[in-house]
């Protein structure tokens, strides 16, 4: 597993090789852990940093509130429908997958537990890779964005503005609560920006979220009010993309769609 592995392709005439340890950062490791097994009880994780360690641009209030007590109550609340469904005994094989397996196959869960399971778990799962790529910048210093990272958005977005402006855009335009994920799409091997309403997350559809943004009004309202733009603005200053080429690189580590992870699949058989 510690093995770097080498991946080459060749997109738009420019070779690229594609290098990726399976030993992500410890930071972004504390986040994602556990999350691609199975568990009796999903915690809400740990931050990796203060909750006034995001000022000036986000507010330690909102922090606290975001992580405490949302985050909690996704958790709480996913925590809950899985052990009533698990009790019940139907469906129990689908009721034994990782999340992952469980949201890619969610018209399959019995419908008493459905809605509570679609948003329970995308909340779940949404906060936390909120969290796992934003660091402190108390300088609103600009960040390392390594080769690979650079070639990965000339290869899906010609360069880095342009993802940067595509992202924004959307964000703005999103009606309403939810988040716009920048996402790995597993069997074209690119990325691309991806929108999801309430809770839902982009697991759901099958893409890989890497980093994303929150835009429910938790996240913001305290601080900026109905300015979203400000708020996108100063997320912006807290993305650290290190992390996230480290979550693409956990991403890797056990990719779905590779044969050997077939138990993230459903059959008709679940
Ligand atoms: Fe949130």
């Amino acid at each position: 597993m510690g093995a770097t592995i080498l991946f080459l392709t060749v997109v738009f005439g420019v070779s690229m090789v594609y290098s990726y340890s399976s030993a992500p950062s410890m930071h972004v490791d504390i986040m994602l852990s556990g999350l691609n097994r199975y568990s009796e009880h999903y915690p809400v994780p740990r931050l990796p940093y203060k909750y006034d360690d995001f000022e000036p641009y986000f507010d330690a209030k909102t922090m606290e509130a975001h992580h405490k007590q949302v985050a909690e109550q996704r958790a709480s609340q996913l925590n809950r429908v899985l052990k009533e469904w698990r009790a019940s005994g139907e469906n129990a094989t689908l009721a034994k997958l990782p999340l992952f397996g469980m949201i890619q196959n969610i018209n399959k869960v019995p419908a008493k537990w459905r809605e509570d399971l679609r948003n329970s778990i995308g909340g779940y799962l949404n906060h936390i890779f909120f969290f796992a790529t934003l660091s402190p910048n108390p300088k609103g210093e600009e960040r390392n964005v390594s080769d690979v990272m650079k070639s990965l958005f000339m290869r899906s977005f010609v360069n880095q503005t342009n993802f940067e402006k595509m992202f924004n855009k959307t964000s703005l335009e999103l009606f309403s609560n939810g988040y716009v994920w920048l996402v790995r799409v597993p069997k074209k091997r690119y990325l691309t920006v991806y929108t999801s309403h309430t809770e839902i997350n982009p697991v759901s559809a099958g893409m890989q979220p890497i980093l994303g943004i929150d835009l429910w009004e938790h996240s913001y309202w305290t601080k900026y009010g109905n300015n979203r733009e400000e708020y996108i603005r100063s997320w912006w200053k807290l993305v650290d993309y290190d992390k996230v080429e480290k979550v693409l690189n956990w991403w890797w580590s056990f990719d779905p769609y590779d044969p050997k992870h077939h138990e993230w699949h459903y059959d008709d058989d679940l």
